[in-house]
C-alpha cells in the first residue's frame, strides 16, 4: 500500500434539492449562499485545509449554475473538474461517472456536498489506511436516525450493516452516515455503469457482506444543510461565532437604521426598509423587505419582494423574484407552493 496523500475529492452536487424548493428551482442546492459564500465554497475551504487540491464535481441538475459561477475552474483555491451526467445516476452511479471522467486511480474522498462539518479528514484517512479498508464512512450521532443511513459497527470499526432511512423505531443505533467517504478505486468496479446505482442501498451493503467497509465515529459539528431548517440554522452559525463571525449584512446591502436585525443575514444588494423586524431570517441577494414587515425563522429568496407590513413566520420560504402582497400573513408557507 502506498501512502501518497489523498488530494482528490468527488463531490456529489447533482441532486434536485427537493426539500429546499422553491430556492432550488433556479439554483442548485450547493450553489445557495451560506451567509455569503456558496455551500460548495464552504465545503471546499474545509477540504483544502486537509490537503485536497482537486475537486471533481459530480453534476447533474442545473450543472450550468456551477460552471458559470467558477469560470476560471477554481473555488476556495481548489481546482475544479466538471463531470456532467447524461442523466441522474444516483449517488454511486454519479461517483463512478465523475471519478472515471477525472481518471481517478488512487485513494480518493467522496462527499455529499450538502454536509457542513468540522471533521478531521486527515485523521479519517489515517484510520482508513491503518484498518486496510476498501471504504471508510464518517459517522455522526443524531436524535432521529430515520432520515439518514444508519450504520452499526463492531469494536474494530468494521461496518455490520448499512440501513438507509429505516422506520423510526427500527434503527439499531443513532450513529448515522455523515456523508464523507474515503474510498479505494476498487469501489468503482463494484458499480454497474449506465444505470442508477445508490451507494447507500447497493454498494455499501455489498461491501458490508465482503467485510471491507469501515467507519469512524466522530461527534463534531455536523449538519446536512438540505432542508430549510438546517440551511437556516447553519447559515446563522457562520455569523454568531459558533462557526464563524462573518458579516451579518453584506457590504452593499441597505438596512434602514430603524429596522431590527437579530440573528439574521442580509445578502448583497438586498434592501431592508424602515421598521422591519428580522429575527432568524435569511434575506438572499437582491431581495427587498418592505417597511414594517416581519420575517421570522424564514428565508426570502433572491430578488423577492416582501410587501409592506407582511408577516412571514415558521420556516416560510419565498422563491426567487416572488412578490408577496402588503400585509400578507404567511406561516410554514412555500411560495410558490409545491406543484407535485
Ligand atoms: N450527481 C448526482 N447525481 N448527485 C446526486 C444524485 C444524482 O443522481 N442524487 C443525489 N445527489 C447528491 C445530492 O446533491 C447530495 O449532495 C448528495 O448526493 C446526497 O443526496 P441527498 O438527497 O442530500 O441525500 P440525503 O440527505 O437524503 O441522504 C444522504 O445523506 C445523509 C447525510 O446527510 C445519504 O447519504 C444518507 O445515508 C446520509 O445519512
Ligand atoms: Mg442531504
Amino acid at each position: 500500500m502506498t501512502d501518497r496523500p489523498v488530494t482528490t475529492a468527488v463531490l456529489l452536487v447533482g441532486g434536485f434539492g427537493t426539500r429546499l424548493r422553491p430556492l432550488t428551482l433556479a439554483t442548485p442546492k450547493q450553489m445557495l449562499p451560506v451567509a455569503g459564500p456558496s455551500m460548495l465554497e464552504r465545503v471546499l475551504a474545509h477540504l483544502a485545509d486537509h490537503g485536497v487540491t482537486r475537486a471533481v464535481l459530480a453534476l447533474g441538475y442545473k450543472a450550468d449554475g456551477f460552471t458559470e459561477a467558477y469560470p476560471d475552474g477554481t473555488c476556495a483555491g481548489v481546482e475544479l473538474v466538471y463531470a456532467v451526467e447524461p442523466e441522474p445516476l444516483d449517488t454511486a452511479g454519479a461517483i463512478r461517472f465523475a471519478a472515471l471522467e477525472a481518471g481517478v486511480d488512487e485513494t480518493f474522498l467522496a462527499l455529499n456536498a450538502d454536509v457542513l462539518n468540522d471533521l478531521d479528514v486527515t485523521e479519517m484517512i489515517e484510520f482508513h489506511r491503518s484498518s486496510g479498508a476498501e471504504g471508510t464512512i464518517h459517522l455522526t450521532p443524531v436524535d432521529d436516525p430515520s432520515r439518514y443511513g444508519v450504520v452499526p459497527i463492531d469494536a474494530d470499526g468494521r461496518v455490520e450493516a448499512f440501513i438507509e432511512k429505516p422506520p423510526r423505531d427500527e434503527a439499531p443505533t443513532n450513529w448515522i452516515n455523515g456523508g464523507t467517504y474515503v474510498l479505494e478505486p476498487s469501489v468503482l468496479d463494484r458499480i454497474e455503469p449506465g444505470r442508477k446505482v445508490s451507494i447507500e442501498r447497493e454498494v455499501f451493503p455489498a461491501m458490508v457482506a465482503d467485510r471491507t467497509l469501515f467507519a469512524l465515529q466522530r461527534d463534531g459539528r455536523w449538519v446536512d444543510a438540505g432542508t430549510p431548517a438546517t440551511y437556516l440554522e447553519v447559515s446563522l452559525a457562520y455569523l454568531d461565532g459558533s462557526i464563524g463571525t462573518d458579516p451579518a449584512v453584506a457590504d452593499d446591502a441597505e438596512v434602514d437604521p430603524s429596522a431590527s436585525v437579530v440573528d439574521s443575514w442580509v445578502g448583497a444588494g438586498a434592501r431592508v426598509e424602515a421598521h422591519v423586524t428580522l429575527d432568524r431570517a435569511l434575506i438572499l441577494p437582491g431581495a427587498r423587505v418592505g417597511s414594517g414587515a416581519t420575517v421570522r425563522n424564514s428565508i426570502v429568496g433572491p430578488r423577492a419582494h416582501i410587501g409592506v407590513g407582511a408577516q412571514l413566520d415558521s420556516l416560510t420560504v419565498v422563491g426567487d423574484d416572488v412578490v408577496i402582497d402588503a400585509e400578507a400573513v404567511l406561516s410554514e408557507a412555500r411560495v410558490p407552493a409545491e406543484a407535485e
